[in-house]
């Protein structure tokens, strides 16, 4: 192990984690909003965080998720003691496009980058998802792949860990955060632990024409794909406007979305920009007329992952 530089400084993107049919196997990284984490190699043991952003989280490493998956970094490298991080959040907690594993995934591509690429990305998945623990009661990599990959990830396995990247389309993404939080943990707990066959039929078949049509990009396949008849039914309740909001979107031109990850923010898929930005118009209309404070990006999916800045 050698270490390459002594301080580094990344973005991490944001994800949508499901990509509607997809539920804790498929997710997107997006390019806008993203999060900003400065990451140095120290002598003191353990992770010290600091928090240069508005959103208070936790400073004890083992209860943030940036710091639990620094510690299950630390633990491969008993080399080195520590490392102090500086986080520059802009991912609001709780909304739905991957804040927790933008953490996780940021700060271990920045930590591994300090050590000169010790660990391949499966690595690098396993100690984020330690970080992913940490929020939501689970180790699930749907997020955390797509921001350490870059595109569009499928995890067929989590144990043993099995991520293919799917080469998609450039296709522009739009979402719109309701100022609600959902906390991942509970909308966990509202699914049925049973799945009828013929419903598991029809998700299944939705899956593999998702791929499909990503991979040949086929837009009309990818549109008739974007159907979740598991976790959408029971998850929309938390949503206001869910329903609206989907079908005016797909009325005005988009290929189609749903909630992104585990909700609020509800994201749809979109063959230019201008019509993800009449699906934005669409988005703010709902929500005005419902009285409710949101945000809105529009943005494209991002190649990359995490990047490198300085
Ligand atoms: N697949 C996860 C879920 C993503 O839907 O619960 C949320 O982090």
């Amino acid at each position: 192990m050698q270490i390459k530089q002594q301080s580094i400084t990344v973005s991490s993107p944001a994800t949508v984690a499901n990509i509607v049919c997809g539920f804790d196997i498929l997710g997107f990284a997006i390019n806008q909003p993203e999060d900003f984490y400065t990451l140095t190699i120290s002598d003191t043991k353990g992770v010290t965080i600091i928090n240069e952003d508005n959103f208070n989280l936790p400073l004890k490493a083992e209860e943030n998720v940036a710091g639990a998956a620094l510690l299950a970094f630390l633990e491969a490298v008993p080399e080195i003691n520590g490392f102090t991080l500086i986080s520059k959040k802009q991912i609001k907690p709780g909304s739905g496009i991957g804040s927790s594993a933008a953490s996780a995934a940021g700060v271990v591509v920045a930590a591994n980058f300090l050590l000169n690429n010790y660990f391949n990305q499966l690595d690098l998945v396993r100690f984020a998802m330690f970080g992913e623990k940490v929020a939501s009661g689970v180790k699930h990599a749907d997020n955390i792949a797509p921001a350490i990959y870059g595109g569009v990830t499928l995890i067929r396995s989590i144990f043993p860990l099995d991520i293919i990247p799917i080469a998609a389309p450039d296709l522009y993404v739009t979402v719109v955060h309701p100022q609600i939080e959902v906390r991942t943990a509970d909308a966990r707990q509202i699914l049925k632990q049973n799945v009828l066959l013929k419903d598991a039929i029809k998700q299944w078949g939705n899956i593999a024409g998702l791929v499909a049509g990503f991979i040949q990009h086929d837009y009309e396949l990818i549109s008739r794909s974007l159907e979740d008849v598991i976790i959408e039914p029971v998850r929309s309740i938390l949503i206001p406007g869910f329903y609206e909001i989907k079908n005016k979107c797909k009325e005005v031109g988009a290929l189609g979305g749903g909630i992104s990850g585990s909700g609020p923010s509800i994201f749809m898929l979109s063959k230019t920009k201008d019509i993800a930005i009449a699906v934005e118009n669409i988005m703010k209309e709902v929500y005005n007329a419902i009285g409710l404070d949101y945000y809105t990006h529009v943005t494209t999916i991002n190649q990359q992952g995490v990047k490198i800045i300085n």
